[in-house]
């Protein structure tokens, strides 16, 4: 496992040490980037060993696997990530990264996980996230099981799995009359106001918002190697990727740097595309009008929760990676999320998160248009389970089974943002 050689900002690519927890860069507020020795690494990581090392663990590695090519610490690990590539049962050159078999059901757990990782490795107590919903559910295990504190922040009307994952877990769970914008400003001020009030140092909550410490994106880049792999060390034509805060399309453009730069993958780069829904699809709006960064999506809303993030923080840096890559970036109605969530229910077996449903109906938008061709091999992220979303779902197609759904959150304690 290789040190850590410093953090280097996105922008304007000054070095910081990561001898202590680091947040955005202290020039520009870039994100940083995790950079390691490039040149030990082409001498000791080669790309056979994620394989050995996993054949040689009895427990399961999971994303730990690339252990050669993350941080040198203790996992803080649930067993995430290795998780199955399936072939569509309908469409030649689709493969489906199912990602909602992941602890807490979505790809958020490789983020979280690195992320926890290294907090306790800090010796860091109190973590505090805002979310629209998954990453708090999965910031609540993993601090559980680092024996942290987590504190969430997340929208009131997030899928009922999510507020009761951070209770269950025995997180302080906050819920906020507003967007994961409004979350993220009151988790800026709790801990603004902690530093002022002369809060002892280890009482003082460290924020892991999305890009805003150098660690989620590093869990998720492990999405970039796992595919690569799974597809035998070689490209696919496009990867398809439900985009909110874009950090998995920006972990796995790194992935692709490093693996580029130790030898273990070649040729084209594959096509990104964001897929986003049409109710909250800042994105899409930038990139159909060829701006370097995204506007506030004003009004907000989607049932596919994860996607409801009006304003990306590393926005320029997402639609830089599709331009790059020749990608696009497209948005769905609800109305056909939910459609293409009962197909592939249906016809494949498979339950999708309304975020990995958007992938889908743009998939087969882009068939339509001859924009893909059948045989384009493409691999796209469901990135949850769709059962996590079961009170969405069954609102969305007007089911109900009275008392048995939750029909709205418990009420008392919800924060109304100034
Ligand atoms: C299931 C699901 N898919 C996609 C996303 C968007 O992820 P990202 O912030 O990496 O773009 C989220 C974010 O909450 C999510 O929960
Ligand atoms: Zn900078």
């Amino acid at each position: 496992m290789p040190r850590i050689a410093s953090l280097e900002c996105s922008r304007c690519h000054h070095h910081v040490l990561a001898d202590t927890p680091q947040t955005l860069c202290p020039l520009c507020a870039g994100p940083l980037y995790v950079r390691y020795d490039m040149e030990f690494l082409k001498r000791t990581a080669h790309r056979d060993e994620p394989a050995s090392r996993a054949a040689a663990s009895s427990a399961s590695l999971g994303m730990w696997r690339y252990a050669s090519v993350l941080p040198d610490v203790q996992p803080v690990t649930l067993g995430e990530g290795w998780t199955p590539m399936l072939q569509s049962k309908r469409y030649p050159g689709l493969l489906i990264k199912e990602e909602g078999a992941n602890p807490t059901g979505t790809f958020k757990a490789r983020g979280l996980s690195m992320a926890v990782t290294m907090a306790k490795h800090y010796g860091l107590k109190h973590l505090a996230v805002p979310s629209a919903g998954n990453a708090a559910g999965a910031l609540a295990a993993y601090a559980s099981a680092a024996g942290l504190c987590a504190h969430l922040y997340m929208p009131k009307d997030v899928p009922f799995a999510n507020y009761l994952e951070g209770v269950v877990y025995g997180a302080d769970v906050h819920l906020v009359d507003g967007l994961i914008s409004d979350c993220g400003r009151l988790v800026a001020a709790e801990i603004a106001s902690q530093k002022t009030a002369n809060t002892p140092a280890e009482e003082i909550w460290f924020d892991i918002s999305t890009l805003k410490e150098p660690f989620r994106v590093e869990g998720k880049k492990t999405m970039g190697y796992e595919l690569v792999e799974q597809l035998g060390w070689t490209y696919p034509d496009a990867v398809f990727y439900p985009t909110g805060g874009g950090v998995g399309l920006i972990g796995m453009w790194k992935a692709f740097d490093e693996m580029e730069q130790l030898g273990w993958v070649s040729g084209k780069r594959p096509k990104m595309y964001a897929l986003q829904a049409s109710g909250c699809s800042p994105i899409a709006r930038a990139f159909d009008s060829g701006a370097a960064a995204s506007e506030f999506f004003q009004n907000a809303e989607t049932f596919a929760s994860g996607l409801r993030v009006p304003k990306p923080y590393g926005d320029s840096i997402v639609l830089d990676i599709i331009r790059q890559s020749g990608g696009r970036a497209l948005a769905v109605s609800d109305e056909t999320i939910l459609a293409w969530i009962l197909d592939y229910a249906r016809h494949e077996g498979i339950f999708l998160s309304p975020e990995g449903a958007a992938a889908t109906a743009a998939y087969d938008q882009l068939l339509a248009s001859g924009d893909l061709k059948p045989n384009d091999r493409v691999v796209l992220f469901n990135t949850g389970s769709g059962l996590k979303y079961t009170d969405m779902t069954a609102e969305a197609m007007h089911l109900r089974r009275p008392g048995m759904l939750p029909t709205s959150l418990p009420v008392g304690g919800i924060i109304t943002p100034q």
